[in-house]
């Protein structure tokens, strides 16, 4: 009978710039940089810097072999490695995670796309309470958010519905270095404004007294979740790598792009922050109340400069959910197309329905409606991200290491490592070791302290 060939990516570049899209996300923007400040600068980013080459790197590596060895959807790719039986419940896992990230991720960066459109026409410019209160007007706004996240799906549809190479590939070659590009101008900006100085030293001082398990944890945490490990995207867009991907290679250029790009993210924020003397927060506030409001302030005596670099600022911010979006449309697309046999196209469009209801309801889970959808105090949007973020991920990966350290044989693991042994694969003993034991022991830690079980 003919194989079916499947999609690869077409280059080594692709598949870097593809897999760097999914990681570089909000998380590096909106996370990082205020933990690293918060937590010990320097000292925090050399733990956070091991906790990616340690633990990260063999995790996305778990992620790649099973799905490269697979060359199917996530679910089909854990089923093909243990033989069917109850192992492939976490690739279903993996996607049902991917699946609900979609719906509030795709919020957030309908907002992005929403401080594009202000900044063009000039609206983001006013008084700090002006910022505060353009942001709870939007966010609570029951047509805009809605329609913004329809549109970033429609955004992330067009790109996945035209495959591997011609879609996502071709996306992100384009998208990524005009990411990066971006970056470096706002980075270039924001060192040059006076005082400049303060902000580079509060992300950069080692402070050794911060430096306790809290911090460690909170850097693992932010390590996995940067990676985009636990989520089935790795997975889904290693099954499309080739044969010659070197894996452990491809990670570790992956690990350490995401890792500048968030060092990045932090120049490009405090040194304005520090410049204009606003103290900076995390999360959604950052991106869309403390941040406009100091670009505004920062670059006041330039003509124009605000306007610009918030521009850019919400262009590269669009630019980096996208690219991270699409590779979870992709995960589940995958599994459609592949399990119902329907077309690619059919696939998305399901996809970009369905995930654009849930989307609707997160959004709409923060505005006035959003009493009548509160569960244990908590919002519909809130509960997607703990759920998510701090119980499945975990599971996923922790059930990931065990699977690929314990249960695959191991001759199995190493041939996908050392591609079929054209590869020295030096560090497969040590791969296999954290995998086995120093990775999910880890997981654990993270699981049970965000979940307020250990301290
Ligand atoms: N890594 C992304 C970020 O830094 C967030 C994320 C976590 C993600 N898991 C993912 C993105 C899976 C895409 C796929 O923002």
């Amino acid at each position: 009978m003919a194989k079916l060939e499947r999609a690869n990516f077409g280059s080594r570049l692709g598949v870097i710039l593809a897999t760097a899209g999914s990681a570089v996300g909000l998380g590096n923007v909106w996370r990082f940089p205020y933990m690293a400040g918060e937590n010990g600068g320097a000292v925090f980013i050399l733990i956070y810097v091991i906790c990616v080459l340690l633990l990260g790197i063999p995790c996305m590596i778990s992620e790649f072999i099973i799905g490269r060895h697979g060359r199917a959807n996530t679910a089909r790719a854990f089923s093909k490695l243990s033989g069917g039986g109850p192992w492939s419940l976490i690739g279903y896992m993996g996607i049902l995670t991917g699946f609900l990230i979609i719906g509030y991720y795709a919020v957030v960066a309908g907002w992005c796309l929403q401080y594009i459109w202000a900044s063009l026409i000039g609206h983001m410019q006013g008084s700090p309470e002006y910022f505060k209160e353009y942001f709870t007007e939007l966010s609570t706004n029951h047509v805009k958010p809605v329609l913004w996240t329809v549109i970033i799906l429609f955004m992330s549809y067009f790109i996945v519905e035209h495959g591997i190479r011609d879609g996502i590939e071709r996306a992100s070659k384009m998208m990524m270095p005009t990411l990066f590009f971006l970056l470096l101008i706002i980075v270039g900006a924001s060192c040059m404004l006076p005082n400049a100085g303060k902000g580079i030293e509060f992300l950069f001082k080692p402070d050794f007294t911060k430096i306790n398990s809290d911090v460690f944890l909170a850097a693992l945490g932010q390590a996995f979740y940067s990676l985009s490990i636990g989520m089935g995207a790795l997975c889904t867009y290693a099954s499309y790598f080739s044969k010659q991907t070197n894996l452990t290679g491809s990670a570790i250029q992956i690990g350490v792009i995401d890792s500048m790009v968030a060092v990045l993210a932090g120049l490009m924020i405090f040194p304005a922050a520090f410049s204009v003397g606003v103290s900076p927060d995390s999360g959604p506030s950052l991106i869309f109340i403390t941040l406009p409001n100091v670009f505004s302030q920062a670059f006041a005596d330039i003509p124009m400069a605000g306007y610009v670099i918030a521009l850019l600022f919400f262009v590269l911010l669009s630019l980096a959910a996208l690219t991270s979006l699409m590779s979870l449309h992709e995960v589940v697309t995958a599994f459609i197309h592949e399990e119902l046999v329907i077309t690619r196209k059919k696939a998305a469009l399901l996809v970009t329905a369905s995930t654009a209801v849930i989307g609707a309801f997160c959004s709409l889970s923060l505005g006035a409606v959003g009493d009548s959808m509160m569960f244990f105090g908590k919002s519909l949007f809130d509960w997607f991200d703990f759920i998510t973020g701090q119980i499945f991920l975990p599971i996923v990966g922790f059930l990931t290491c065990i699977f690929i350290g314990w249960f695959v044989p191991h001759k199995v693991v190493h041939d996908e490592f050392t591609n079929w042994g054209t590869l020295r694969g030096r560090f497969f003993h040590l791969f296999l070791f954290l995998v086995k034991y120093v990775c999910p022991l880890a997981i654990l830690l993270i699981f049970l302290h965000q979940l307020g079980l250990i301290n």
